[in-house]
């Protein structure tokens, strides 16, 4: 017998992708507006609210732009946007007191949306690093970034938060414990149905660099997030955060950065079956769209991007390419 006994290839998988019919109809996974979350930069520093030059085509928005964003994404069908402040410099202290601030940038900015867009979900972020007058997302002294008095700071934010209308808290700031006490916070104080996606494994990335240009941080920041934040050489411990997240009480779960991170997103999805998110951050926003910008890649690179999430197991992505993502899937 040769190894060329049948006359034709036993198996032709060719066969399911020649038309575009055939390979929509054994597609195993779908990328949905519905999947996306829209982080935006808030700020009401006067002449702040201009593109961020290391993030092509996103601006920093005043509030009242803001709500405009919310309404564009409303109407796109974009179920939830993401809030970043970007903090007056003269409002950042090393004790952080306008991260609790009820009428905080953001706090307003939460307000403004739910009044004038009271279907979009509406998720903000808690660490003190728009905050603070070193960067960092905790209370530092004596160069130590101190855990359980930030997580103190972290529970003041959540609930003013909660207070202005968020439906969705993000606790991006990686300390020990935070996502119990605030749960037992919003609980006590009858914030029962506000939501936590809890960045649960949050690496210590150079793909956020841009993302502290966008909150104007990156100037500020003193040393590297490494004593918090995880690091890339792990992922057992990912699951042992999401473990330990899901029993304070966290309801969602986020791996991030995004690409670099899909076999943790698998990981975390095959584990434990909770809705599971990555967050396509800064840096992997900036890469592609340089590259789309100087014509090395196509723009065919966003939607592939965004559709390894779904195949890793996620639920829903952050991304910046929100708006775009959701008016290419409609055309
Ligand atoms: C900080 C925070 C960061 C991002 C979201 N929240 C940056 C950091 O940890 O330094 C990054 C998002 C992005 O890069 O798009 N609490």
């Amino acid at each position: 017998m040769t190894p060329f006994h049948t006359p034709f290839p036993a198996l032709r998988f060719r066969r399911l992708r020649q038309s575009a019919a055939l390979r929509d109809l054994v597609a195993e996974e779908r990328l949905s507006v519905k999947d996306l979350i829209w982080p935006v930069f808030v700020t009401d520093v006067p002449g702040a609210d201009v593109e961020v030059p290391s993030m092509p085509g996103v601006v920093r928005r005043t509030v009242e732009g803001v709500v405009r964003a919310a309404e564009e994404a409303a109407g796109l069908g974009i179920p939830a946007i993401c809030l970043f402040p970007y903090t007056d410099p003269a409002l950042k202290t090393e004790t952080c007191e306008e991260a609790w601030s009820p009428d905080n940038l953001s706090n307003r900015a939460v307000r403004a949306i739910k009044a004038a867009v009271p279907e979009i979900a509406v998720m903000t972020d808690i660490a003190l690093d728009p905050y603070n007058a070193n960067g960092h997302d905790g209370i530092v002294r004596d160069g130590i970034i101190l855990n359980d008095e930030t997580v103190e700071a972290l529970v003041k934010m959540a609930l003013a938060q909660a207070e202005a209308g968020a439906d969705i808290l993000g606790p991006s700031d990686m300390m020990d414990g935070r996502i119990g006490a605030m749960r037992a916070a919003l609980e006590a104080a009858g914030h029962k149905d506000v939501t936590i996606l809890s960045y649960a494994a949050k690496y210590a990335s150079a793909f956020y660099g841009p993302f502290r240009d966008a909150v104007g941080a990156a100037g500020a920041l003193k040393g590297d997030k490494k004593t918090y934040q995880m690091n890339p050489a792990n992922a057992d411990e990912a699951l042992r955060l999401v473990a330990r997240d899901l029993a304070e009480g966290a309801d969602m779960v986020m791996v991030k950065p995004g690409m670099p991170y899909l076999d943790i997103c698998r990981a975390v999805k095959d584990s434990f079956g909770v809705p599971t998110f990555a967050y396509q951050v800064s840096g992997e926003y900036a890469m592609l769209k340089g590259a789309i910008l100087n014509g090395w890649v196509k723009d065919e690179v966003i939607l592939e991007s965004l559709m390894c999430f779904r195949r890793a197991g996620c639920d829903g992505v952050l991304t910046y390419f929100a708006p775009e993502v959701a008016r290419r899937l409609k055309g």
